[in-house]
């Protein structure tokens, strides 16, 4: 995916009861909570779970939680319960965007870009603590600017720990109660390679399975070498002794020139306690497009890979796209379900590629059972190297299904595919010098901007298990960046980029109710959660705000960004808008505004007015990050940029 995307959180990552977890398997679900220290596997019994307790609810992520409170009849009485700009807490916290809050026994723990996170009383919107990342750890982050807005899509929480991961390649555990950090350990301690400087990033969420903590990788578009790895949740100490690697080493099998490799594991994996399987999507090949030193089909790009979780030994991959040219990641995180497939009850492992088609294979096998189900437009064809010869490519790097989560409804059987129907102009470096010589991330690549007449829109794809058939498909306005949690009492609830939040009826396809968030750029899936039996609905939108829902909630929704005034009243007066622009705006725009992995601006002010280019940069873009600039830095900036005419 493309850098924005995992940048701002940005790029990618659901299920229920009748995942084999659920049901009569107390081994098996949700939580990781692992309080519950007497079963071997730190599972709690969904029947007694209240909270959201792992990123896609339970630990097969099918993000389908077994609350009735709201239902068809009385879901148009929710409200706004609660709402906190998280910037009224901490003026410095970059955006939370892509951000999918656990909670736990009542406490919501949120993270934010450059790897703050809160503890929120669930119940109420009262902070609890917050922790911002020591010193030498911010000094680290910010002394390599192309990457200090990187997303952080979450935290794992178990045994009374909250784990997260810095975007310096750390992991540290903090007390649940007080914030306080309790250790962190170094990638590069064990594996000297995996650093900042090698251009490896985290944006993920780290997963809790059975006293492991288990991370991915994120960087593969700047030719890092993709890798998943297991830490003992207790002493940080690595429990396979090295990564299991998702590309052969650089110079080694089809691996040749520079940034060559890829193979970034953006969104958590899934675990099936019954055999301690593990299951992963793993990211594209790198170079993005220019595919000259790396021949053949490039294994295990584009794949969904199963490992044996306890050893990390290899037990099946499957590839969406062999040797990929238009950065079509496996993002989002596979589900595992227990679904009638065919008639029969069967173990499957479901997720949906960026290049717009969805699958399902036998979970212990890797035997494909349905094989890439279109959901998006999907229209493509080699990708030039002289941008007079550029055509569209549908999906275009956001995808088809990006990082946003799919859900499963077991009563219907159904799954809901998020779909991102966009394509892009792609240009290719044109030979390995061009390559080697852009130090920048996603080196050698180049996006055009889209002619204004492309329909660019979303669409909710309802695929019948039994089948593998498209039950129906809505079409959205917007792309869907978000994804969906589903509830017992067949809504899914989901949230858009024009800041809507909706409940579907998943059986019969009515949006059955709507409310503004009072922010914009809703890039993550509902986290639904219970609280004394009040069932509660939150999303971040906006940015930086926390926005929750209940039955009868009275608040009306908030006033869409405040951060140029808050941001603004401690900025010094004189701000040097190129230096803004170097810091922050570089990485994707180009050194001379000359456009890379995004929009040429050296024209900027013809077409936007200075009102129109603040807004992009307070608010973001579909894929641009939110707040990369505030207060009166995002000022100086738009009004120098809508003098380039
Ligand atoms: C992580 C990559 C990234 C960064 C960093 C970034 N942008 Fe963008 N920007 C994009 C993308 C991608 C688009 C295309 C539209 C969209 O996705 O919203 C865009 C669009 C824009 C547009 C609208 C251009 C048009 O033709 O519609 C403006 C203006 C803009 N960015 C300004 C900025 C400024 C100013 C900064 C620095 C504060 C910045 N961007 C930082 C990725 C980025």
């Amino acid at each position: 995916m493309r850098r924005f995307f995992k940048a701002t959180g940005s790029v990618l990552l659901a299920s229920m009861v009748i995942i084999g977890c659920q049901s009569n398997n107390n081994k098996n679900n949700a939580n990781n909570q692992g309080e519950n220290k007497k079963t071997t596997q730190n599972q709690a019994n969904q029947a007694k779970e209240t909270g959201f307790p792992n990123w896609g609810y339970d630990l097969q992520h099918t993000r389908h939680v077994p609350y009735k409170e709201i239902t068809k009849d009385n879901v148009k009485k929710m409200g706004i319960v609660w709402q906190q700009d998280i910037l009224d807490w901490n003026k410095d916290v970059p955006n939370l965007q892509e951000d999918f809050p656990v909670v736990h026994d009542g406490v919501m723990y949120v993270t934010s870009a450059k790897n703050h996170v809160f503890a929120i009383d669930a119940a109420s919107g009262k902070k609890i603590w917050a922790w911002t990342p020591p010193k030498n750890v911010m000094d680290h982050i910010n002394s390599l600017p192309w990457q200090s807005n990187v997303a952080s899509r979450g935290v794992a929480v178990a045994n009374g720990n909250v784990y997260v991961l810095m975007i310096d390649n750390r992991l540290a555990k903090l007390d649940a109660k007080n914030g306080k950090l309790l250790k962190m350990v170094n990638f590069w301690d064990h594996e000297p390679s995996i650093k900042l400087e090698n251009r490896y990033y985290e944006s993920s969420a780290p997963m809790y399975y059975d006293g492991n903590i288990y991370v991915g990788s994120s960087g593969g578009d700047n030719g890092t070498r993709g890798f998943v790895w297991a830490f003992k949740a207790d002493t940080l100490e690595p429990l396979w002794k090295e990564p299991f690697w998702t590309v052969p080493e650089r110079g080694k099998g089809w691996a040749k020139g520079k940034y060559t490799g890829g193979g970034s594991v953006w969104t958590p994996m899934s675990f099936d306690p019954d055999t301690d399987m593990m299951y992963f999507a793993v990211g594209n090949p790198a170079p993005d497009f220019y595919d000259a030193d790396r021949k053949g089909k490039n294994p295990y790009t584009d794949s969904i890979v199963a490992l044996d979780s306890k050893t990390g030994k290899f037990k099946w991959a499957s590839s969406q796209v062999d040797h990929d040219v238009w950065d079509y990641d496996a993002a989002a995180t596979p589900m595992i379900l227990n679904a009638k497939v065919g008639g029969k009850k069967q173990k499957v492992v479901v997720e949906g590629g960026k290049n717009g088609k969805w699958y399902a294979w036998d979970a212990k096998t890797g035997k494909t059972i349905y094989d890439g189900v279109p959901f998006v437009k999907i229209q493509h064809s080699s990708v030039p190297s002289d941008e007079s010869k550029v055509k569209l490519q549908w999906p275009g790097t956001p995808g088809g299904e990006s990082y946003a989560p799919q859900t499963y409804d077991p009563d219907t059987n159904y799954v809901l595919i998020p779909g991102i129907n966009s394509p892009n102009l792609m240009v290719a470096a044109k030979d390995a010098k061009e390559i080697a010589k852009d130090n920048n991330t996603f080196p050698g690549t180049k996006i055009l901007p889209l002619p204004k007449d492309v329909d660019v829109s979303g669409t909710i794809t309802a695929i019948d298990m039994n089948t593998g058939k498209k039950v129906y498909q809505r079409k959205t306005d917007d792309p869907m960046y978000g994804g969906f949690t589903s509830t017992a009492t067949g809504l899914a609830f989901y949230g858009e980029l024009g800041g809507k939040v909706n409940a579907l009826d998943i059986k019969n396809n009515k949006v059955l109710w709507s409310m503004d968030s009072g922010g914009k750029q809703i890039k993550m899936a509902p986290s639904v959660y219970t609280v004394d039996g009040k069932e509660y609905v939150a999303v971040i939108t906006g940015g930086t705000k926390v926005v929750v829902y209940g039955l009868g909630g009275k608040l009306k929704p908030g006033a869409v960004n405040k951060n140029a005034k808050l941001q603004g009243q401690a900025d010094v007066v004189k701000v040097d808008p190129m230096a803004v622009y170097k810091r922050s705006c570089v990485s994707c725009h180009g050194d001379n505004l000359q456009g890379a992995t995004a929009p040429n601006l050296q024209h900027i002010g013809k077409t936007m007015s200075k009102q129109d280019i603040l807004n992009q940069i307070l608010n973001g873009g579909d894929r641009m990050p939110a707040g990369l600039a505030k207060g009166k830095e995002a000022e100086a900036l738009a009004d120098w940029l809508s003098k380039k005419k």
